[in-house]
């Protein structure tokens, strides 16, 4: 693959791809190409192109990446109270931060689109029996006996998406996210615990902030920056079908957006370098992520980004680090000094949850708080070291009062991760555990701030 090799939306067709379904009724998923094609975009250029900015400022320092939300979303837990709670601890995420930091947070939602899973192996195997195994809602079903990719799945996702987005563009401008609203975000079941009352405190200064600029005379009643917020949707581009068939050309530009999402990424497990996923991408304008494990090499990575980033501009490549607590401490140093020898314009994301999966005695796949925030601890340390910027996240978490991460305030124990374990895939941070990293995260964008 190079660079000057001519691209369009479906060159990505002639690479060898890695975790992609192969469709059995070529007729079917034709159809379903065509369906997908003929429906409106779910987000417009102009809005990838303004994300593309927010990320070259965190790039900068002059603001931080905070992009989260569930490992993968699903057909059968969509309704609107799990969206509204997502969205309201996204928010106060974002709260915490935004004071501890005094810079703007980009808000990016693992949502409208996060549906699509790489798996670790082919097959699963229980009682003796191998079934394929599960790759997300927007290819197969939990069902043993609906493990068949099915191509009217990518309908579903898309028509999901596109609800999902509408619920968040009305919080997001509707009203629910003004900040004279701080206080009712916290979740009902947080308030009691030690960080929802942190969380009450914080929300009574910024409220008290605020009668203190109106008793100046300063008039808050019609600042659009305090009444809505801006959020961005992201999700990983596994299933290129459907991807392809959202991708559409600018008519204000012509260039190639693809309008899944604002944000676009490549997992760990589909980046290699001239494959499928790498040729897909790089033709379209959105800002993109590339998932970066404890193996990476320094020339993958700067392959990656003359593949994805040749311009070498600013916000149009994230790499999000995903080492683990016991890895980066030894794998990234020697990377990130290297990246930055080369002068490769990148954001730096950390993504402590992929590094950190384990499986509990009880056979529940889980992740330690402790570990989750270790590795954003060694991840900011390493970048002071290095002189470079830590410019985001990268988690996964609920609004739900979930027990999938062991540890944190309520000293979730491996044997309690069945009283509450829900999601479709890997284990998220429940509300009360993203409060207290968020805290924790906090402390350290307010100590880099002086
Ligand atoms: C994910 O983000 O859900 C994921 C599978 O990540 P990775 O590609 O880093 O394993
Ligand atoms: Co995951």
């Amino acid at each position: 693959m190079t660079t000057t090799s001519t691209w369009d939306k479906s060159s990505w067709r002639a690479f060898p791809i890695k975790q992609h379904p192969t469709y059995a009724d070529k007729n079917a998923i034709e159809s379903v190409e065509k369906e997908l094609s003929g429906m409106p975009p779910l987000v417009f250029a102009k809005e990838a192109d303004s994300l593309k900015e927010k990320i070259a400022k965190a790039g900068r320092g002059e603001a931080f990446v905070l992009q989260g939300g569930d490992c993968a979303e699903s057909f059968s837990q969509f309704n609107a109270n799990n969206i509204r709670d997502m969205f309201k601890i996204i928010l106060q995420m974002s709260v915490i931060l935004t004071f501890a930091s005094g810079c703007p947070i980009v808000k990016v939602g693992r949502l409208a689109g996060q549906f699509a899973k790489p798996r670790s192996s082919d097959i699963e195997t229980i009682d003796g029996v191998n079934y394929p195994s599960y790759r997300g809602d927007l290819i197969n079903s939990q069902d043993l006996d609906k493990r068949e990719p099915d191509p009217t799945r990518l309908l579903k996702g898309y028509h999901q998406s596109a609800s999902t987005l509408n619920l968040l563009r009305a919080f997001s401008q509707g009203g629910f996210a003004n900040l004279e609203q701080v206080h009712l975000w916290n979740l009902s079941f947080v308030e009691n615990n030690n960080f929802g009352k942190k969380y009450a405190e914080l929300a009574s200064d910024i409220a008290k902030s605020l009668r203190f600029m109106k008793a100046c005379g300063i008039d808050t009643s019609n600042t659009r920056q305090l009444k809505e917020v801006s959020f961005y949707t992201s999700h990983e581009a596994l299933v290129l079908h459907y991807e392809e068939a959202l991708t559409r050309q600018d008519s204000l530009s012509g260039n190639w957006y693809d309008c899944s999402a604002h944000m676009l990424w490549i997992g760990e497990r589909t980046r290699d370098i001239d494959h499928a996923h790498l040729e897909f991408l790089r033709g379209v304008r959105n800002p993109l992520g590339v998932k970066i494990g404890p193996n990476a090499t320094k020339d993958d990575i700067l392959k990656i980004c003359d593949i994805l980033n040749p311009n070498n501009e600013a916000g149009r490549l994230s790499l999000i680090v995903r080492m683990g607590a016991d890895k980066i401490g030894d794998k990234f140093p020697k990377l990130l000094k290297e990246i930055c020898n080369a002068g490769r314009n990148v954001l730096w994301s950390c993504d402590p949850m992929h590094g950190n999966t384990k499986v509990a005695s009880s056979g529940y796949k889980t992740r330690a708080f402790e570990d989750i925030v270790s590795e954003i601890e060694q991840f900011f340390a390493i970048h002071a070291a290095q002189g470079s910027i830590a410019g985001g996240v990268h988690l996964e978490m609920t609004g739900a009062d979930v027990t999938e991460c062991v540890g944190g305030i309520q000293a979730i124990a491996e044997d309690k991760l069945h009283t509450n374990y829900h999601t479709q895939c890997d284990p998220r941070l429940n509300a009360t555990q993203a409060l207290e990293l968020s805290f924790m995260l906090a402390q350290i964008l307010a100590n880099r701030a002086v």
